[in-house]
C-alpha cells in the first residue's frame, strides 16, 4: 500500500505522505493558508476556522489545519466562497476583540491585525461586542499582563500552559458566548501556579497576553545624571535581537547589540555570559562537593541528582510541584542574579561608584527573569540586585525609539571588567548548554584533561529532543578526586516543563539514577524564551541554536574556568569557588509554594 497521497490544490498536483494535513500540503506548493488557533508547537484545536478551504464535491468548508489529505482530493484555497467565509470569520473575531490597535502593545506584530489588513476589513458587518463587555485586565504579575479585552479565545495559551509546559495555570472557563480564558478560581496569575515563563505570550496571536514592560523606567534611569546604569545581556539575546530589527533568524548580532546599548546611553555594557562562566565554577564545584558527600561520606543531608537552577521558570515550577525535593536543586543563583549581586559590590568598588547610584538593568530572553529579580531574597548586595529586566523585544523597541539604524552599526566589544566570557558561557542560551559547559570544566578539574569529545563539543547533550541523556566515565583522576575514579557520571537534559516533569517524576519514583540534571523551562532553552522575538517556531529555534554554537566556536576561550576575568574575580574578591563570600552573594535558597 502506498504511503503517498495524490491530490490537487487550486488545480496543481501535489503528492504528500499519508497523514499530511491540507495546510501542510498547501505549504509544500508555496500556498499560504492563514491560521490563528494553529501553532506548530501545539496540538490542533481547529476552533477559529480562519483556515477554511473548499473541498470540491463536498458541501462543507473544512479547516485546513485539522483535515488530513486523501487520495484524489481537490482543494480550493482561494475560491469566492473561501474568501468570503474567511472574511466573515475575521469580522466575527474582530467584533469581540478590543480593536483599539493603536493603543495595543502588539500593534504591528499581531496576527489578527495582519489578517484584518490582508482581507481589508474596513467596515464592520457584526455588532461590536467588545465595547459592551466587562473585561478583566490582570496587571499584578511583574512578568505578564493579561488583557481579556484582546482575547480571541483561540486557546493557544491554554494549550501552551497545559501541553507544552504541564503547568495548567490557564484554563477555559464557561461556555459559548461566556467562554473566557481564566485561571483556577479566577485568581490573578501572580497567585496561581504560573511560572512566568512567558510561553503563553510567545504563542498568543494578539495582545491578550504580553510582557510587563519597564522601558520607561529604564529611559528615566538613563536620563538621570546621578545614576550609573549598568546593563548585562543574556546569551540568547545576541542571536534573537536581529529578528526584531529586520534581520533573519540565526544572525549573530553581538557587536551591533553592544554598539546599540552604548548609543542608548547605558554607562557600562557588560555580559551575563561572564556570570554564566562564574555559575559553572560555582555549580561545578557544588556538584563535586555533593558527589563526595553522597558517594563517600553517605551524608543524607546532601541529595543527588542535583538539578540546575538558572532557569527561573523551572525554579518556580519546582517550588510548586516538587516542594518536598527542593534540596535537589543547586543553590546557585542564576547568572542574571549573580551578575546583579556583583554589579553593586565588586563592580561598584572597581569603578569607584557608590552602589546606591548604580542602576542594574538586564536584557533577557525571558519573562520569568522579571519575577526572579523581584524575589525578596535577591538583595544580597544590600540593594535590589537587578533593578529592571527587559526582554529582547523591549530592547528592540528602545533601539527603534532611539532611531538607531541597527544594520549600519559597527561591531563593538563589551566593557571590562565583567564583560569577558568563554564559549561555554554563550551556550547557556541553548538546551544542553549548561550541562556541556559544566562538563567541560568539571571533567578537567577532576582529571586535568579535556573532556573526551572532539573540539570540546559534547554532542549527546545537543539537539532539540525533549529529553537527552549522557554518560561520561571518569578515569585518570587527580589524587584529590580519587573517589571519582571509574564513576560513570549520568546526566539528563530536559527542556520545556512537560519534559522536566517526566524526568523529575522518574527521579521521585526512584526509577532514574542520574547525578546531574539540566532543565530549561522553555522549548530549545533560553533561545526559545518567552521574551524572544515573535514568532518563535521550531524552524526559528533551530537557526538560533546553530548561531549559538557558531558563537561558541568563534571565541578564543571555550571553557569557563579559563575566563581570565572570572579568575581575577576569585583572586581579588571572592576567594575560592563555593566559598564563604560566594555563598553570601551567589547562592540562594528556595521556598515551598502552594499548588492551586
Ligand atoms: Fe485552523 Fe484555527 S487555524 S481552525
Amino acid at each position: 500500500m502506498s504511503n503517498t497521497v495524490n491530490l490537487t490544490i487550486n488545480g496543481f498536483d501535489v503528492s504528500v505522505p499519508k497523514g499530511t494535513t491540507v495546510l501542510e500540503a498547501a505549504e509544500l506548493l508555496g500556498i499560504k493558508i492563514p491560521v490563528l488557533c494553529f501553532h506548530k508547537d501545539l496540538c490542533i484545536a481547529g476552533n477559529c476556522r480562519v483556515c477554511v478551504v473548499e473541498q470540491v464535491g463536498s458541501k462543507k468548508l473544512v479547516a485546513a489545519c485539522a483535515t488530513p489529505v486523501h487520495e484524489g482530493m481537490e482543494i480550493l484555497t482561494n475560491s469566492l466562497l473561501v474568501r468570503n467565509s474567511r472574511k466573515h470569520m475575521i469580522e466575527l473575531l474582530l467584533s469581540e476583540h478590543n480593536a483599539d490597535c493603536t493603543k495595543c502593545y502588539r500593534n504591528g506584530n499581531c496576527e489578527l491585525q495582519d489578517l484584518a489588513s490582508e482581507y481589508k476589513i474596513t467596515n464592520q458587518d457584526f455588532i461590536d461586542l467588545a465595547v459592551s463587555r466587562a473585561y478583566t485586565i490582570d496587571a499584578f504579575s511583574p512578568s505578564i499582563l493579561k488583557d481579556d479585552s484582546r482575547c480571541i479565545r483561540c486557546q493557544r495559551c491554554v494549550r501552551t500552559c497545559d501541553e507544552l509546559q504541564s503547568v495548567g495555570a490557564l484554563a477555559v472557563a464557561h461556555k459559548g458566548d461566556h467562554m473566557k480564558i481564566s485561571t483556577f478560581f479566577n485568581k490573578p496569575i501572580s497567585e496561581v501556579v504560573c511560572t512566568n515563563c512567558g510561553q503563553c505570550v510567545i504563542h498568543c496571536p494578539t495582545g491578550a497576553l504580553i510582557e510587563r514592560n519597564y522601558i520607561e523606567e529604564v529611559w528615566t534611569a538613563i536620563a538621570d545624571p546621578t545614576k550609573h546604569v549598568v546593563v548585562q545581556t543574556a546569551p540568547a539575546v545576541r542571536i534573537g535581537l536581529g529578528e526584531e530589527l529586520g534581520l533573519s533568524p540565526g544572525e549573530r548580532v553581538t557587536g551591533k547589540m553592544i554598539a546599540a546599548l552604548r548609543r542608548l546611553g547605558f554607562n557600562s555594557v557588560l555580559d551575563t555570559d561572564f556570570t554564566a562562566d562564574l555559575t559553572i565554577l560555582e555549580e561545578g564545584t557544588e556538584l563535586l562537593h555533593r558527589l563526595e558527600k553522597v558517594l563517600v561520606e553517605k551524608d543524607e543531608k546532601y541529595k543527588l541528582p542535583m538539578t540546575t537552577s538558572c532557569s527561573p521558570g523551572w525554579v518556580k515550577f519546582f517550588e510548586h510541584i516538587y516542594p518536598d525535593m527542593l534540596d535537589h536543586m543547586s543553590t546557585c543563583k542564576s547568572p542574571q542574579q549573580m551578575f546583579g549581586a556583583l554589579a553593586k559590590t565588586y563592580y561598584a568598588k572597581k569603578i569607584g561608584v557608590d552602589p546606591e547610584n548604580i542602576v542594574s538593568v538586564s536584557i533577557m530572553p525571558c519573562t520569568a527573569k522579571k519575577f526572579e529579580a523581584n524575589r525578596p531574597e535577591m538583595r544580597d548586595s544590600g540593594y535590589k540586585d537587578v533593578d529592571y529586566v527587559l526582554t529582547t523585544r523591549e530592547l528592540a523597541i528602545m533601539i527603534k525609539q532611539a532611531g538607531i539604524e541597527f544594520a549600519d552599526l559597527p561591531e563593538e566589544k563589551y566593557d571590562s571588567i565583567m564583560g569577558k566570557s568563554s564559549g561555554a558561557g554563550v551556550i547557556f542560551g541553548t538546551t544542553g548548554g549548561v550541562m556541556e559547559a559544566a562538563l567541560r570544566t568539571a571533567y578537567e578539574i577532576v582529571t586535568g584533561r579535556e573532556v573526551p569529545f572532539e573540539n570540546l563539543n559534547i554532542t549527546p547533550v545537543r539537539g532539540l529532543e525533549g529529553v537527552k541523556e549522557a554518560k561520561i566515565k571518569i578515569e585518570g583522576c587527580k589524587p584529590e578526586w580519587k573517589f571519582l575514579e571509574g564513576v560513570e557520571l549520568k546526566c539528563a537534559v530536559a527542556h520545556t516543563l512537560a519534559n522536566a516533569r517526566k524526568v523529575m517524576d522518574l527521579v521521585k519514583s526512584g526509577k532514574a539514577d542520574y547525578h546531574f540534571i539540566e532543565v530549561m523551562a522553555c522549548p530549545g532553552g533560553c533561545l526559545g524564551g518567552g521574551g524572544q522575538p515573535i514568532p518563535t517556531t521550531p524552524e526559528i529555534r533551530q537557526k538560533r541554536m546553530q548561531a549559538i554554537y557558531e558563537e561558541d566556536m568563534s571565541l578564543p576561550i571555550r571553557k569557563s574556568h579559563e575566563n581570565p576575568e572570572v579568575q581575577q574575580l576569585y583572586k581579588e574578591f571572592l576567594g575560592e569557588p563555593y566559598g564563604h563570600l560566594s555563598h553570601k552573594l551567589l547562592h540562594t535558597e528556595y521556598v515551598e509554594r502552594q499548588r492551586y
